[in-house]
């Protein structure tokens, strides 16, 4: 009886190690692959919570139930590789990853160099500070050191109004480096703000100003229309059938 127990649990972490094992090279283990359908890769920076994070070594998060349900929805098999943020958006725009679902804002720069689905999520640049701060809006800003994450529209807010700024291959850096004293304040999407705000236990608050007004979008190669059209479909086909609410809800996620 006992060596029957012994003999499933070691079953067990078995199947456990090939799971991780897969997954460390950015693979989607835990998904079955139908070897009839075809493939569409996508890069990612789990990050990002809500949007995108690690749960052990699982990406989960709104943006993977998006790109599952978007997957599913035009019949292929979903590969997520994990990178940093900036190289996920270069993989698309230079079409090494079908595409990128990243918390990624649409923006003018961004569209010379690579395709956008329609906007799926509505964002804005939120502040966070130590609860004991002095600085309460973007006005206190001037003359302090303020943490944020390479490569996003955060960084190109700050770098635009010339403040001096740190940056982080990731956001929880940032908030580090605040938590360390070394810098006075992040920049960072609204909802990431207040995920990564509500895990300080108190130490932190986030300011209740909007710096920007951004929108999430999908990012694909420059000039894929056909993939992209496909893509709206599917983003309008779950729109519709209040798939993307549900997400959306899920994660707490409020839309406006
Ligand atoms: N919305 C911002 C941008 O597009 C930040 C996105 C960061 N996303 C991530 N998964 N780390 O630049």
């Amino acid at each position: 009886m006992k060596k029957n127990i012994l003999k499933v649990m070691s079953m067990a972490v078995a199947t456990v190690l090939a799971v991780t094992a897969l997954s460390a090279c950015g693979k989607k283990a835990e998904e079955e692959v139908n070897p009839d359908l075809p493939t569409l890769t996508m890069a990612t920076n789990a990050e990002f919570k809500p949007f995108e994070y690690l749960e052990g070594s699982e990406i989960v998060g709104s943006d993977i139930d998006m790109a599952k349900a978007i997957a599913e929805y035009l019949g292929y098999n979903l590969e997520i590789t994990n990178i940093d943020f900036d190289a996920a958006l270069t993989g698309a725009a230079t079409g090494k990853y079908d595409m990128a679902v990243a918390g990624i804002t649409a923006t003018d720069e961004r569209r010379k160099s690579m395709n956008f689905s329609n906007n799926y999520f509505k964002a804005s640049q939120s502040i966070i500070v130590t609860a004991d701060s002095e600085i309460k809006g973007k006005d206190d800003l001037t003359g302090k050191v303020i943490a944020c994450q390479e490569g996003t529209t955060g960084e190109q807010y700050l770098l635009d109004n010339e403040y001096e700024i740190q940056s982080f291959k990731t956001a929880s850096e940032a908030v580090a480096s605040l938590r360390a004293g070394k810098a006075d304040a992040v920049i960072v999407d609204n909802a990431v703000a207040k995920a990564l705000s509500a895990e300080q236990e108190g130490a932190t608050v986030v300011l209740d100003e909007a710096l920007t007004e951004e929108a999430y979008a999908i990012a694909l190669q420059l000039g894929n229309d056909e993939l992209t059209a496909k893509i709206n479909e599917a983003l309008e086909a779950l729109e519709a059938d209040g798939t993307l609410a549900k997400i959306f809800e899920k994660y707490d996620l409020v839309v406006d």
